[in-house]
């Protein structure tokens, strides 16, 4: 038996099964490389979901998570850190939010957002505890963010979910406008649809969200969880619309590739809301997971990431175009920079796994979108690689 073999034996015995990865093992990573038990190399278009924003062990990052580690673990909630004081005041810098909490996913993060806007309008006096999201969304696993996404078979088995959740279609304003009243504290949407198969807001529609929870006296929630730390080529998605929310999300790539996830929100909402012992979390904010974030976030400025990211998402498009000619079942390229949907006229799975034995690591979205997510610090030349094989693969018998 080999290492490989034997460890997926141990996979499939002692893990949960609600996972389906493919058969290998990854033991190694640098860039856009990941390596595993057999040596196999593979271009990582996946990044572990868009977390692993300057590829694998990035020297930048590695260095700061071994000073740290060596130096401060975790206080906790109950002492201040000075790194989760820095990641705070970077945070409030690049967003509209001046306020930052810190927790360790995506899913805490919306968790937060939506237990946020439920206290505001509480401590106001107002019986606001409704919320208006969209179909096909993706907000996360806990019971919130469960509820919120707009995705029934994600939710089947696991009700009741929270109470006063409805949904409408993603892009549609008069929808929206129709659902959100004097009940509802907040409505929750992604700039781009992430796990629902990258769809782009359509344009004015953002603005027109910010128009509509305006005018109701609701909140708007943006979560930038995929969206955010520079992948569409800015900072947070939403600035490409000059729209500012009352609550946003991060997570994914603000960690700089260890577990942290962000609630932010303004001044006046945060001394409402968040007032002392209101949330908290025991991990979140840990000084390793911040230390790495930082430099995460040094080496985008440094190395003018947002700029590459806008470039490479240009590059992508003329690349997937000149496929699309060549392989009609590449129906449509989707996205905002480095956040690129691949939609086929058929399921995406197969083509995954074409593209995986030639040596390229992507994820799906929705059932027929396949959807790259490589490190904000690609080359053209990698790009090119990933177009090679994608048009190679939708020729495998098994695609074609
Ligand atoms: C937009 C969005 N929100 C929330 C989440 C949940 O994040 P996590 O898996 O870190 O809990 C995701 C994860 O893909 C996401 O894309």
């Amino acid at each position: 038996m080999t290492e490989t073999q034997a460890l997926l034996e141990r996979a499939l015995r002692h893990m949960t099964p609600n996972y389906t990865p493919p058969p290998f093992v990854a033991v190694k990573g640098a860039g856009t490389r990941l390596w595993d038990t057999d040596g196999k190399e593979y271009l990582d278009f996946a990044t572990g979901i868009g977390v692993n924003a300057l590829g694998h062990a990035h020297p930048a990052v590695a260095a700061a998570i071994a000073a740290q580690a060596a130096t401060l673990t975790h206080t906790s909630n109950t002492f201040y850190n000075d790194k989760y004081i820095a990641l705070c005041e970077r945070l409030a810098s690049i967003s509209s939010c001046a306020r930052v909490f810190l927790c360790n996913s995506g899913t805490e993060a919306v968790e937060a957002a939506l237990k946020t806007a439920r206290r505001f309008f509480f401590e106001n006096g107002a019986a606001r505890t409704g919320f208006v999201a969209t179909h096909n969304s993706f907000h996360g696993r806990t019971y919130g963010g469960l509820t919120v996404t707009g995705q029934p078979n994600l939710q089947q088995g696991f009700g009741p979910l929270l109470p006063d959740v409805s949904h409408v279609p993603y892009g549609d304003l008069e929808a929206m406008r129709a659902a959100v009243g004097p009940k509802t504290a907040a409505v929750i949407v992604e700039p781009i649809q992430g796990n629902g198969g990258i769809l782009v807001a359509p344009k004015g529609y953002l603005a027109g969200l910010r128009e509509i929870t305006k005018k109701a006296g609701a909140l708007l929630i943006f979560d930038e969880v995929q969206t955010g730390i520079g992948r569409t080529g800015k900072w947070f998605a939403h600035q490409h619309d000059e729209v500012v929310p009352d609550i946003m999300t991060s997570a994914k790539a603000v960690g700089g590739g260890l577990p942290l996830g962000a609630m932010l929100t303004t001044d006046a909402i945060a001394a409402v809301a968040l007032k002392p012992y209101s949330h908290a979390s025991t991990f979140g904010g840990n000084p390793v997971a911040c230390a790495a974030g930082l430099a995460t976030l040094d080496v985008i400025v440094k190395e003018g990431l947002l700029a590459n990211c806008a470039r490479m998402g240009g590059v992508a498009q003329e690349l997937f175009q000149a496929v699309a000619s060549k392989r009609p079942m590449l129906k449509e390229f989707r996205g905002r920079g480095l956040m690129v949907g691949l939609a086929l006229d058929r399921p995406a799975k197969p083509l995954q796994k074409a593209c995986l034995a030639r040596g390229l690591l992507t994820t799906t979205a929705g059932n027929t979108v396949l959807r790259l997510l490589p490190p904000l610090n690609v080359q053209g030349a990698e790009m090119e690689r990933a177009a090679t094989i994608i048009a190679e693969a939708m020729a495998d018998p098994s695609v074609a």
